[in-house]
């Protein structure tokens, strides 16, 4: 049976479909039902990079400044075999083998919604991956927050980042991952800010320390990995993910998971935590807690989308069937998308609780 991770998936670029006249209808609603995970920190604290050790690839843009400035949403789907590609939304029928390709598209369709300046849009670019070396997996990739505008930047970016962080995070159903750098001083994490804000019991923020492999000698993380520095309700996972100068050497990913093994497993103060350390932890761990995320929404997504089919069906009415419009034409196949949806959730829903939910 699929994944319950990837019908969400589908679910969610059904509801991307619709686009711009999703206003009328219940189904933007419905996709602000469906939990995923965002990743937020500083500029620089390593966001990409824990990204792309999840995935294994490399495929994001880098460089100084903001490179991120619209949101990526990025879908990941485990395949049993066969070669890994990727697909964009604006681009439904084009298949991407090559990476670096899927990077140089990035960056190209954020140009394109924000001409070439450095103005930022929350406007998300959609991206799936399709991968026997991934778990399934929903995360977004946002713009890092800063302190101050660089490069022409209007005043203004600094608070529309955090503004447009806050939108992604602030709804329950976002699960967080803080990303904060180990050469920094805690107290100034802009993830621990943001999500505090938020979430201040920690309840849905995954505390992710990055850069452990940069701290001061003499120093160390243990106090911070314990969750003796900063408490949330889910442990911390530490990860040592690429330098800069491994970058340029060309390192890869396989080479750099090694690495990040042997480096916690070797160090004397983590070898205690070294089990439950690094990129391919994080990514089991993060699966594993979305599937169960989603299991426990799965009643309350049902009764969403059963309005999503009453809303959808009055839409249809008053345009009049058989559809000729685009706009009916579109809503029309949404919603058969919906009512197939509908009948697996109940399959799943069967398989994990006695006595099915109510029509
Ligand atoms: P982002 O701006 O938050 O997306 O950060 P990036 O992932 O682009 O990382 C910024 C810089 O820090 C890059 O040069 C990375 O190679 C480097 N970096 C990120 N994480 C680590 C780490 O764990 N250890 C080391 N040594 N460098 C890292
Ligand atoms: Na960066
Ligand atoms: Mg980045």
């Amino acid at each position: 049976m699929e994944s319950l991770i990837s019908l969400v998936n589908r679910l969610q670029r059904a509801c991307t479909a619709l686009g711009d006249n999703g206003e009328d209808s219940a189904l933007p609603t419905l996709w602000d039902a469906l939990p995923s995970i965002a990743v937020v920190g500083g500029q620089s604290s390593g966001k990409s990079s824990v990204l792309e050790s999840i995935v294994g690839k490399d495929f994001l843009p880098r460089g100084s400044g903001i490179v991120t400035r619209r949101p990526l949403v990025l879908q990941l789907h485990r395949i049993d075999e066969g070669r890994e590609y990727a697909e964009f939304g604006h681009l439904p029928r084009k298949r991407f083998t090559d990476f670096a390709a899927v990077r140089k598209e990035i960056s190209d369709e954020t140009d394109r919604e924000t001409g070439r300046s450095k103005q930022i849009s929350s406007v998300p670019i959609y991206l799936s991956i399709y991968s026997p070396n991934v778990v399934n997996l929903t995360l977004i990739d946002l713009p890092g927050l800063t302190k101050v505008a660089i490069d022409g930047q209007p005043e203004s970016v600094v608070h529309d980042i955090e503004n447009m962080v806050r939108t992604y995070i602030e709804k329950p159903n976002c699960i967080i991952l803080a990303i904060s750098p180990a050469n920094q001083d805690l107290a100034t994490s802009d993830a621990i800010k943001i999500s505090r804000e938020v979430d201040p019991k920690g309840e849905r923020t995954f505390g992710v320390l990055t850069k452990i492999d940069l701290m001061d000698k003499g120093t160390d993380a243990v106090d911070i990995l314990e969750g003796k520095a900063y408490r949330l309700q889910f442990p911390w996972i530490g990860v040592v993910n690429r330098s800069q100068a491994d970058i340029n050497k060309n390192v890869d990913m396989i080479a750099a998971r090694r690495r990040e093994r042997e480096y916690f497993a070797q160090t004397p103060e983590y070898k205690h935590l070294a089990h439950r350390m690094g990129s391919e932890h994080l990514g089991k761990v993060l699966s594993k807690h979305l599937e169960s995320v989603i299991k426990s929404r799965i009643p309350g997504l049902q009764s969403l989308i059963n309005k999503t089919i009453i809303e959808l069906e009055s839409e249809l009415s008053r345009l009049g069937r058989p559809v000729a419009t685009d706009a009916g034409g579109k809503l029309y196949m949404i919603m058969e998308i919906v009512r197939i949806f509908d009948g697996i959730f109940k399959e799943h829903l069967d398989g994990v609780r006695s006595g099915g939910d109510k029509i």
